[in-house]
């Protein structure tokens, strides 16, 4: 026998495990959701039949201004071309181009009890940011859920402050095949080896909303301000004082920008460096990181034309997955018109 399907880039993609993830469109893309998502986005590419949606009916949870959001949508998706999502091998959609996910969000809602999703973790810190407490806001998980499992995706590749969201998935589909039968598989959340990356203040999750991010395109000497003002050890007050690279963010970064970073940790430890020379050579090894994708999304972003070509023949790609999963909910739900036994 030849390969196994795991292994062949060729394999059709309707015997491949199915990939699904989303990102909101409501910012410029940074370290965390490069590290701790898009890095998996672009590994899984080949091995999955892999569909990434920029989720702009999430993102109107907060961004309340038309054009903003469709820019930001857009921005988006030269971010994820760049960072090396190839439409060749995967599919980028943008979510409202799809509005059956709010059809299989609402159903959804009819099974969630309201109290799941007031115990969720995001919906307390987004209420204590300040975020309007919509209807949409508390629903945010059930969309979440309908995005992935439309597709009867198994494999969700996030970060880990997604990890309620994706056990709430889960819960979501138990019940709904609870009601109507076993139609949805549940979903599991993939990791990478920076699942939770912090942010420029050593203390936060990187987050737009906390605004302590290190955005990847980022204009070098921007990203060199950043890195000089991240918050390092606070034990090591002077130069001589000996560096504890477990707590220190920036020696943590170093792990994913350099297979020396053993020795970056030894000088830290040993005082032989400052945390001033080690930050001088995170910036530097970032901007070098992600120069070739600064370049490809400039390129990228001067074809008007592009990126709205790609999200529509993505949008085609995916219709009759989501028109047969739909079939299947409508008839088992009752909604739609009688459909004539097969
Ligand atoms: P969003 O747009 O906030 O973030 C996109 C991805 O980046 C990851 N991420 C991080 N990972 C590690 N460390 C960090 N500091 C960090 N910051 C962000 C996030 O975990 C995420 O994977 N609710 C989702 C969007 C969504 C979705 C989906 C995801 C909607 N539908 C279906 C998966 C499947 C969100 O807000 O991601």
């Amino acid at each position: 026998m030849g390969q196994t399907l795991e292994e062949s880039p060729k394999a059709p993609s309707a015997t491949r495990e199915r990939v699904f993830s989303g990102i909101q469109p409501s910012g410029a893309s940074h370290l965390g959701n490069y590290l701790g998502a898009q890095v998996n986005y672009v590994a899984l590419q080949d091995r999955y039949d892999a569909i990434y949606g920029i989720v702009d009916l999430h993102a109107l949870t907060t961004i309340h201004d038309g054009d903003t959001l469709r820019s930001l949508t857009h921005d988006m998706v030269l971010d994820l071309l760049a960072v090396g999502l190839d439409p060749a091998r995967c599919t980028l959609i943008r979510q409202s181009d799809i509005p059956e996910h709010a059809e299989l969000c609402w159903l959804f809602d009819t099974v969630v009890p309201v109290s799941w999703l007031e115990r969720t973790p995001t919906y307390k810190e987004k209420r204590e940011q300040g975020v309007d407490n919509s209807n949409a806001l508390l629903s945010y998980p059930v969309l979440q859920a309908a995005d992935i499992v439309i597709y009867k995706a198994t494999k969700v590749p996030v970060g880990k402050d997604q990890a309620p969201h994706l056990e709430l998935s889960r819960e979501i589909v138990r019940a709904f095949n609870h009601r109507y039968g076993p139609i949805f598989p549940e979903p599991q959340p993939v990791f990478t080896e920076a699942p939770v990356v912090i942010g420029t203040d050593g203390a936060r999750k990187m987050s737009k909303s906390a605004g302590n991010t290190i955005p990847i395109f980022a204009a070098p000497d921007e990203i060199r301000r950043l890195v000089m003002s991240m918050v390092t050890d606070p034990l090591r007050i002077r130069r001589t004082d000996p560096g504890r690279p477990e707590v220190c963010n920036v020696c943590q970064l170093h792990r994913f920008f350099g297979d020396d970073f053993e020795s970056i940790w030894d000088g830290e430890r040993s005082a032989r460096t400052g945390c001033v020379d080690t930050k001088k050579l995170l910036a530097e090894r970032i901007i070098e990181r992600f120069r070739p994708m600064r370049e490809r999304r400039e390129q990228l972003a001067a074809e008007p034309d592009y990126v709205e070509e790609v999200l529509r023949a993505g949008a085609e790609k995916v219709r009759p997955i989501v028109e047969a999963t739909m079939a299947e909910v409508r008839a088992a739900v009752g909604t739609g018109p009688r459909r004539a036994a097969r």
